[in-house]
C-alpha cells in the first residue's frame, strides 16, 4: 500500500532528500504530501521543491511551543497522512501533538531517525556524544516517537563501526550514509507489512 507522508524538517534536509530520491526510484511505494520547516531559511524547504513536493515554513520563533503546534496541525489536517516523519526536526513533540495520530493499537504514527543505537546517546548531539565516548560501534535508529525525547519502539537498528583513524566528521559521514540508506528502508517495508513490533514492546504511549 502506497503511504501518505508529511516530513517535517529543520535544517539540511538530506534525510528527507534521501525518502524523495526512493519515491522516485520507485524504491520507496509512498508520497509526501507536505514538508514543513519550524525554521523558513531550511535548505530543505528549497530540496522539496525541486522534487515538486509541497513545502512551507511554520516558523517557531517567538512562539511557545502548544501555539507553534496548532499552526502545524493545521497545516497537517488538511492532509489525509498515515504518518509524520521527523528528519532532522529540532522540536520536542507534546503530547497534545501526538495525540493527534494515535493509532488504535496503541502508538504514535510518528517516525523519527536518530544517530546512534538507542538507548544510547539520546540528544541532539548524538554523533558527538558517541564520538567523544570512544564507541567501537555505534549506529542509527529508526523508531516510533512516543512521550519520552528519543524514545519509543524501536522499528530498526544498524551498526556502524568507528575506525582507529575517523575524525569526527568521517564518523558523521559513515553514520549518514547508514541514515540515508535505512529510512527509506524502513518506510518501505511499513508500506508493504505495516507496523511491526517486537512482542515485547510496549507502546510508551497510554490507552
Ligand atoms: C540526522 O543526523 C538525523 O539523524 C538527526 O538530525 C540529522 C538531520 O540531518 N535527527 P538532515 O537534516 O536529514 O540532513
Amino acid at each position: 500500500m502506497s503511504i501518505k507522508l508529511a516530513v517535517l524538517v529543520s535544517g539540511r534536509g538530506s534525510n528527507m532528500a534521501a525518502i524523495l530520491e526512493a519515491i522516485s526510484e520507485n524504491r520507496l511505494d509512498a508520497r509526501v504530501q507536505l514538508v514543513i520547516s519550524n525554521n523558513a531559511d531550511a535548505p530543505a524547504l528549497e530540496t522539496a521543491a525541486t522534487f515538486g513536493v509541497p513545502s512551507r515554513a511554520v516558523a517557531s520563533k517567538g512562539l511557545s511551543r502548544l501555539e507553534h503546534e496548532r499552526l502545524v496541525i493545521e497545516q497537517l489536517s488538511q492532509f489525509d497522512l498515515d504518518f509524520v516523519v521527523l528528519a532532522g526536526y529540532m522540536r520536542i513533540l507534546t503530547p497534545w501533538f501526538l495525540g493527534h495520530f494515535k493509532e488504535r493499537a496503541g502508538y504514535y504514527k510518528v517516525i523519527n531517525i536518530h544517530p546512534s543505537l538507542l538507548p544510547a546517546f539520546p540528544g541532539k548531539s548524538a554523533y558527538e556524544d558517541a564520538f567523544a565516548y570512544g564507541v567501537r560501534l555505534s549506529g542509527i535508529t529508526v523508531h516510533l516517537v512516543d512521550n519520552e525525547v528519543d524514545h519509543g519502539p524501536i522499528l530498526a537498528q544498524e551498526v556502524f563501526p568507528r575506525l582507529p583513524d575517523d575524525s569526527l566528521e568521517s564518523f558523521k559521514a559513515r553514520g549518514l550514509a547508514v541514515e540515508h540508506k535505512l529510512y527509506p528502508q524502513v518506510l518501505e517495508s511499513i508500506s508493504r507489512q505495516g507496523i511491526k513490533l517486537l512482542p515485547t514492546h510496549s507502546t510508551g504511549v497510554a490507552q
